[in-house]
């Protein structure tokens, strides 16, 4: 039998080899690949587990919360609490900040989540996953709202698990992109794709089109080239998908290309867009680049974008580096 490299392997090989996982950080990352575990599990159970439908609340952003949502995030918060490596944790689902509680020892790291992403296939039985990010947090032990508000560039690891057909988690530290399947019967991730690179060009495409009407004109431009095929200006068909699970459709770029767009529009201008800067974006923005890809708000990078609050919004296109450069151009462009 070929010899498998487990994450926990996989986390101390790289500490020998670059230095870039202490102790402390490794022992982070594996608690969040733990409780990935765990919420797969009851993911993977169902109508069985009675884990589907609404909990009947909302959250911060006035969303439904769904069950497998308040799940997630109590199984992340618990596993996460006690171990001494974290100063404090923010999640999607509380409003405020989560310091380490007084009874526990506290480390040096902030951890960001996103508990359960694709909220909506929950009940569809389509790909879901959790994403999340690593800062290191510069008050000691005295995190606040501010602590966190940090530009992606600082992010020490990021990382994503996808609950689809196959169970896998993604990870960066900073040095590339690495793929873990986990094998259910031991119980262990296993890494399956080391390197990870997004191909920087595409023919493939992700975007929510019940919302052109709403589009701004840069995206209105892209996404018609996109549709006008062999016949326009690209000169090429292009291939749409939307799973409306941002894990399953970043999974996908990662794999085969793509590029994910979810712009802000003109609904309400004071909103960039849906998906959230600190523990959607930011970690989705430093896998891709690790891998090879872009990711912008259609004006900068979004690893750059200084934070304001802890749950702000920010527009997203990412994915092959050819189409992102293009769509980023063209708002470009039109500002001219
Ligand atoms: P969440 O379930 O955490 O609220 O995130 C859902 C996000 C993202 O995963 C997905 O790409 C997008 O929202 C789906 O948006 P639409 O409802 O517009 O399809
Ligand atoms: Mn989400
Ligand atoms: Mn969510």
């Amino acid at each position: 039998m070929s010899r498998r490299t487990t994450l926990t392997q996989y986390l101390i090989e790289q500490q020998r080899e670059h230095s870039n996982i202490p102790g402390d950080l490794r022992l982070l990352i594996e608690v969040v690949a733990r409780a990935c575990k765990a919420i797969a599990h009851h993911v993977s159970k169902g109508a069985l587990g009675d884990v589907l439908g609404s909990a009947g609340s909302e959250n911060v952003q006035g969303e439904v919360q769904k069950k497998l949502d308040v799940l997630s995030n109590e199984i992340l918060l618990e596993a996460n609490e006690w171990g001494g490596n974290l100063a404090a944790m923010a999640s999607e689902e509380l409003e405020q900040i989560h310091p380490i509680p007084n009874r526990y020892p506290k480390g040096e790291y902030l951890l960001l989540f996103d508990p359960l992403d694709g909220s909506s296939n929950i009940d569809v039985n389509v790909s879901i996953g959790t994403i999340f990010s690593v800062l290191r947090c510069p008050d000691g032990e005295n995190p606040t709202e501010q602590s966190f508000l940090q530009p992606g560039t600082q992010q020490v690891a990021a990382g994503y698990a996808v609950y689809g057909p196959q169970t896998v988690l993604v990870l960066t530290t900073g040095n590339g992109v690495q793929s873990f399947t986990l094998d259910r019967e031991v119980g262990s991730w296993v890494l399956t794709t080391r390197n990870m690179m997004i191909p920087e060009d595409t023919r493939e495409y992700a975007i929510n089109a019940s919302n052109a009407r709403h589009w701004y004109p840069p995206v209105t431009r892209y996404v018609g080239e996109l549709l006008d095929g062999k016949e326009g200006p690209r000169g090429a068909d292009f291939n749409m998908r939307w799973t409306a699970s941002m894990v399953a459709d970043v999974n996908r770029i990662l794999i085969r290309g793509g590029i994910f767009l979810y712009p802000a529009d003109m609904r309400d201008r004071s909103r960039p867009g849906r998906l959230r800067l600190l523990y959607e974006a930011n970690p989705m923005a430093f896998i891709v680049e690790q891998a090879g890809g872009a990711a912008t708000t259609g004006k900068t990078r979004i690893l750059d974008v200084q934070p304001q609050h802890l749950h702000e919004r920010v527009a997203v296109f990412l994915g092959s580096k050819n189409e992102v450069e293009r769509v980023t151009a063209y708002h470009a462009q039109a500002e001219e």
